[in-house]
């Protein structure tokens, strides 16, 4: 069991940083506009060096790893670490969960060219960018309105067109669009939504994390004859799930 995921996917890095001691600290970065562009290419080709030996077994997640620019998708001041193994801040208390984070859910989603997937917790944009060429169409919904709007200018700007961004609760999901093939989900709530169960179709695959706080998992829930069959496949820690899963 792959256990570093435990901290990979969306705690705070200044948080995680300030019980470092001062020996793990990271050198203070290069401002971002100094970067060399060619220096960010192969920090994305090291780090996707790193997704291979760490066990991710899909060539085409991996491609688009490689293709995708994470540090469009971070605040400036973060573009020095966005090839780092780390989620990151990007506002809002919200973070950019990190590269094995995305590239293992990516993989365990199994997307295919005809599929029609809605995510939950935009965030950044950086996970929808990443499905963007491997799937036909992905719906994505955002709580956080600022974070919402800023994903769908920066997604806009870097070209991508089959990515749909709606502001509001993920937990009612998107029924105009609805079923989805398949559905990701980037934040907990204790449960899975029946709503998001409702929308998945038959066969359809849904990754989600879900628990308590200290006691999450990443699960693959499958629909098979109407039922959904569960399998936990990694611990981790992910933001709350807000809006309606918490009065539940
Ligand atoms: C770990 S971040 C997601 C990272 C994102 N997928 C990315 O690639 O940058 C979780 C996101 O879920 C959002 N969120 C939390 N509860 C939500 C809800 N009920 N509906 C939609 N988004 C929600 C948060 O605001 C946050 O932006």
């Amino acid at each position: 069991m792959l256990v570093r995921g435990f901290w990979v996917a969306a705690i705070p890095v200044a948080v995680v940083l300030a019980a470092l001691p001062a020996s793990c600290k990271r050198e203070p970065p290069r401002p971002a506009q100094t970067q060399p562009a060619d220096d960010l290419a192969e920090a994305r080709r090291a780090m996707v060096e790193r997704l291979r030996a760490e066990g991710i077994a899909d060539e085409k997640v991996l491609d688009v790893m490689l293709q995708t620019p994470r540090h469009e998708f971070v605040p400036a001041d973060q573009r020095p670490f966005a090839y780092d193994d780390e989620p990151l801040p990007i506002g809002e208390d919200q973070t950019i969960s990190a590269p094995y984070i995305v590239a293992f859910m990516t993989w365990k989603l199994a997307p295919k060219p005809t599929d029609s997937v809605l995510e939950i917790g935009t965030g950044s944009g950086y996970q929808a960018a990443v499905l963007s060429p491997l799937v036909k169409h992905v719906y994505t919904i955002e709580i956080v309105e600022s974070l919402g709007k800023s994903a769908e200018e920066r997604l806009k700007r870097l070209g991508y067109t089959n990515i749909s961004v709606r502001l509001g609760d993920g937990y009612q999901g998107w029924p105009e669009h609805a079923p989805f093939d398949k559905i990701i989900v980037t934040c907990a709530p204790t449960h899975p939504p029946q709503p998001l169960i409702d929308q998945l179709k038959e066969g359809g695959v849904m990754v989600i994390p879900f628990g308590e706080l200290w006691a999450q998992d990443l699960y693959i829930l499958t629909k098979r004859a109407g039922k959904i069959e569960q399998q936990s496949v990694l611990p981790v820690r992910f933001v709350p799930m807000t809006g309606e899963a918490q009065r539940r």
